[in-house]
């Protein structure tokens, strides 16, 4: 791997990481434990920021300009929408993953409102 690999591979592992601290953060701040829910969300924020400098070195154009990150999160959550999550949630049911399905249902739908709203939002100016 080189460089540009390096960086996508990098970006994920500190996004995904950005994420999983948060989520444990949720829980320990839900089973009271706030000093705990401050440390897993302070070392959510840093993987925020590796995964960020990480992203700038290969996706700046969007990063020069927010309307064309629109279009492309638009285009990447309908894709999800219309060719990824369809596949998922079957696979998901003929395995008998029901929890797995759940959640694949849940985000398509979720997914394909906030689509919805913003390209209703994109054409009424
Ligand atoms: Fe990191
Ligand atoms: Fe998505």
């Amino acid at each position: 791997m080189g460089t540009d690999e390096n960086l996508i591979s990098a970006f994920s592992g500190e996004s995904q990481a950005s994420i999983r601290y948060r989520v444990f953060a949720e829980i320990a701040r839900e089973k009271g434990l706030k000093n705990l829910a401050r440390v897993f969300e302070a070392f959510s924020y840093s993987e925020f920021v590796h995964a960020k400098n990480h992203m700038k070195n290969f996706r700046s154009d969007e990063l020069d300009d927010p309307l064309s990150a629109l279009d492309e999160a638009i285009r990447s959550e309908t894709h999800e929408v219309e060719e990824i999550y369809p596949e998922f949630y079957e696979e998901a049911i003929a395995e008998k993953k029901k929890k797995a399905a759940t959640s694949f249902r849940w985000a398509m739908e979720t997914e394909k409102k906030a689509c919805g709203n913003i390209q209703a939002a994109e054409s009424s100016g």
